[in-house]
């Protein structure tokens, strides 16, 4: 089978077909920014885009994610000074602890901001309750989302 994972065809052999979209990212693709979690959907460590939504890579078959755009942490990441204004917002807001379950807020974040370009603060807790964070960063999620909201507004 073919995945098109962040703007590259990869030929990923068939015997990965039942293994879950999060595991061939990790294991085969080497792409081991997405997070394995609790497995079980409850987390959003896992958390990548597909298809422009939000996915939990842990909860999909990668045999369901053929000729979907795929877009993991690995994806948002620019070249050195140009980093995508989400990851600019968490680094000045120094959001992330021990970092586990950040690529997953991340990815989330990106996505609401997509579909919510000035979300108050109970529309992105809203959004961000079901990525968990075990180091309670929550508060600096928040700021960092509303910091990049503006910055992605003065953008466009
Ligand atoms: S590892 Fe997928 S939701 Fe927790
Ligand atoms: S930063 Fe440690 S779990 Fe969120």
């Amino acid at each position: 089978m073919q995945l098109r994972v962040n703007g590259s065809l990869h030929e990923v052999p068939d015997r990965w077909k039942k293994e879950t979209l999060l595991t061939v990212l990790r294991e085969h693709l080497g792409l081991v920014g997405t997070k394995f979690g609790c497995g079980d959907g409850a987390c959003g460590a896992c958390t990548v885009h597909v298809e422009g939504g939000v996915v939990r890579s842990c909860q999909m078959r990668a045999s369901g994610a053929e000729a979907l755009e795929i877009v993991t942490i690995e994806g948002l990441v620019g070249t050195g000074a140009d980093l995508h204004p989400v990851q600019q917002a968490w680094l000045d807001e120094r959001v992330a602890q021990c970092g586990f379950c950040q690529a997953g807020q991340i990815m989330q974040a990106v996505a609401l901001l997509k579909e919510n370009p000035a979300p108050d603060e109970q529309a992105i807790v809203e959004h961000m309750n079901r990525n968990l964070c075990r180091c309670g960063t929550q508060a600096r999620v928040q700021k960092a989302i509303q910091r990049a909201a503006r910055e992605l507004r003065g953008q466009s």
